[in-house]
Formats: structure tokens, C-alpha cells, sequence
């Protein structure tokens, strides 16, 4: 592969993946992985940075994350996946990148200040969680990536990385191509209720929800608010649902709702029917590779095995060269 086109990723495991996820970025790392070198890797080291007192859960949503990325289409032929707290190298890495990182970059980071505030009842007044960026740096540059597809939250952190990185390179000499963000044009998709997708706020449809629950949890999703009655007429820019459809069959120009929504003509009820219908065409084939892949462990621990090996030899590489540049030998 040329040079130039690696492309590096993590995911905390903090929980069962969701459409949020899907749409925001499996997808865009299953179209990624066709034409880019890609390394994608579950950083549990990240979610103990937050989650350090529930370790047992990370462990076990480290184990789920890959079946969810491998039934959501990524293709061990094609990519790396490997498990960060395999890869010591990245520790070591984190190391020497604290040296050079000022704590005035790590104390301003908005987004340090923003989790911060919204995880409050966790105490985040740890050197780890100061850390997170200088961590996240190593991970990306460990294998001189050149892009790193994140959404949009994760900028400032972006920022940070090619800070630290040009950093090292004026000390050490030109050792790492600075990582550039690639903002993955991600299809916002909303909750249940219209709130942001996401396990805490109890509004997410999972990829492995069975049909049951999936039904239930079409009944109580938002529409449009402002619609009252079904012979009021409905707006489908206003409605939570409609996103869902548009996501799921982007094709499908969906003329008949938006004539009958705006009409008054249609219900509600229709739209959530076929809603089922399209979410469990989508859902129903991940599900099943899902189950097949849970009843051969041994298959995706080769699959990770692999993918470790594959990052660690990448990693040694490159740290015996940041040894040698800091006089480590
Ligand atoms: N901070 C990222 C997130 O919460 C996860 C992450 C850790 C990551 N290390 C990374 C993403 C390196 C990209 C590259 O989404």
C-alpha cells in the first residue's frame, strides 16, 4: 500500500454499539477500509481513564465490540483490529510523549472541561484523565498514521496530537507525520426522543436488538411533536422518525409519505410500521452474523490474535526508532 494512506481509529468499549454508532462511523470505517490501510482498535485503556472502577465491564464490552464491528461489515482481510492494552508499546510511548507535553495544552482542552462537568458524579481528578489526549496521540502516531477518522467532538484532541506531535519532531527530529482529522460526514442519526443517541439516556436502538424489542421501542419514538392529531398536517424536516427511513433506504425518494404527512392523510402509525419493516431488513442480517461469529470463539480470537501481532510488530518498529531519537539506547 502506498505511502500515505494509513488510517488509524479507536473506540472506547463502554457498552453494546447502536445505530448511533453504525451510521456515524462503522459505516464510514467499512468504506474506509477499501481503499485506506486501516488499523482500527478497541481502547480500553481509554474507557478505564473514566470507567477505572468498573473494569470487569470493560473487559467483557471489549470482547462484544469486535463481534459488533466484524456482523457490522468490517473485514479482518482488509483491516487490523487489535485491543490497545495489548500493544505495551503504546504505554511506552505515553511515557515519553508526557515529557514533552505541556500541562497548560491538557488543563485548556475544552473537551477535558466539558467531561469533566458531565461526568460529575465519577471523580475525573486523575492524572490518567488529564492524560487522555497524550495517550490517544501515542495510539495514532505509534503507527505514523496520516489520517484519523473521528467525529466532531474529538477535534480539539486532533488538535492536541499534531501539537505533541510537531513537538517531538522539533526536539527529536522529523520521526512522525502529523495526523490529520478526517471529520467523517457522519448522518447525525437522533434517539428515540430526539436527544442525542446514546445507552445513558436509555433512547438507542442496538445492533442486536431482537425483533421484540425493536418494536416496542418504535411505539414510544417521537415523530413530530407539533402534531397532534393525525388530521393535523405533519412536517417530515420536523419529525425524529424520518431520519430513520432516509438513513436506512437512501434511495428511496419516500414521496407518498412526505405528500401524505404533509396531507394529513397519513398517520403516524404507518410510518412507524414500516419503519419495523426497513430497521429489521437492516438489523435481522447483523444479527445472524452476529450469532455465527458468538458460536466461533475460536475464529474471532484469531482474528484479534492476529490483528495484535500485526500492531505490535508495527509498533516495536517504530518504537526502536523514538528510542534511538531520544537517546534511549
Ligand atoms: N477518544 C476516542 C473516542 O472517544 C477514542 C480513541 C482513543 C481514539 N484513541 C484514539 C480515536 C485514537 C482515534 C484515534 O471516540
Amino acid at each position: 500500500m502506498e505511502k500515505g494512506n494509513r488510517i488509524v481509529s479507536g473506540m472506547r468499549p463502554t457498552g453494546p454499539l447502536h445505530l448511533g454508532h453504525y451510521f456515524g462511523v462503522l459505516q464510514s470505517w467499512a468504506d474506509l477500509q477499501q481503499s485506506a490501510e486501516c488499523f482500527f482498535f478497541i481502547a480500553d485503556w481509554h474507557a478505564l481513564t473514566t470507567d477505572y472502577a468498573n473494569p470487569h465491564a470493560i473487559s467483557e464490552y471489549s470482547h462484544e465490540i469486535l463481534l459488533d464491528w466484524l456482523a457490522a461489515g468490517l473485514d479482518p482481510q482488509k483491516s487490523v483490529f487489535f485491543q490497545q492494552s495489548q500493544i505495551r508499546e503504546h504505554a511506552e510511548l505515553n511515557l515519553l510523549l508526557s515529557m514533552i507535553t505541556p500541562l497548560g495544552w491538557l488543563e485548556r482542552n475544552p473537551t477535558y472541561k466539558e467531561v469533566k462537568q458531565e461526568l460529575e458524579a465519577k471523580d475525573l481528578n486523575t492524572l490518567g484523565f488529564l492524560g487522555y489526549p497524550v495517550l490517544q496521540t501515542a495510539d495514532i502516531i505509534i503507527y505514523r498514521a496520516d489520517r484519523v477518522p473521528v467525529g466532531e467532538d474529538q477535534l480539539p484532541h486532533l488538535e492536541l496530537s499534531r501539537e505533541i506531535t510537531r513537538r517531538f519532531n522539533a526536539f527529536y527530529g522529523e520521526t512522525f507525520p502529523e495526523p490529520k482529522p478526517l471529520l467523517t460526514e457522519s448522518s447525525r442519526l437522533p434517539g428515540l426522543d430526539g436527544r442525542k443517541m446514546s445507552k445513558s439516556y436509555d433512547n438507542a436502538v442496538f445492533l442486536g436488538d431482537d425483533p421484540d424489542s425493536l418494536q416496542k421501542k418504535i411505539k414510544t419514538m417521537l415523530t413530530d411533536t407539533n402534531r397532534m392529531r393525525l388530521k393535523d398536517p405533519g412536517d417530515p424536516k420536523q419529525c425524529n422518525l424520518f431520519p430513520y427511513l432516509r438513513l436506512l433506504d437512501p434511495q428511496e425518494p419516500y414521496q407518498e409519505i412526505m405528500e401524505g404527512c404533509t396531507g394529513a392523510s397519513r398517520g403516524c402509525m404507518d410510518c412507524k410500521k414500516l419503519l419495523f419493516q426497513k430497521m429489521e431488513a437492516f438489523l435481522e442480517p447483523i444479527r445472524n452474523r452476529r450469532r455465527e461469529l458468538e458460536n466461533d470463539p475460536d475464529t474471532v480470537r484469531d482474528i484479534l490474535r492476529r490483528g495484535n501481532e500485526a500492531a505490535r510488530s508495527e509498533a516495536g518498529a517504530t518504537m526502536e526508532q523514538v528510542r534511538s531519537r531520544m537517546s534511549l539506547i
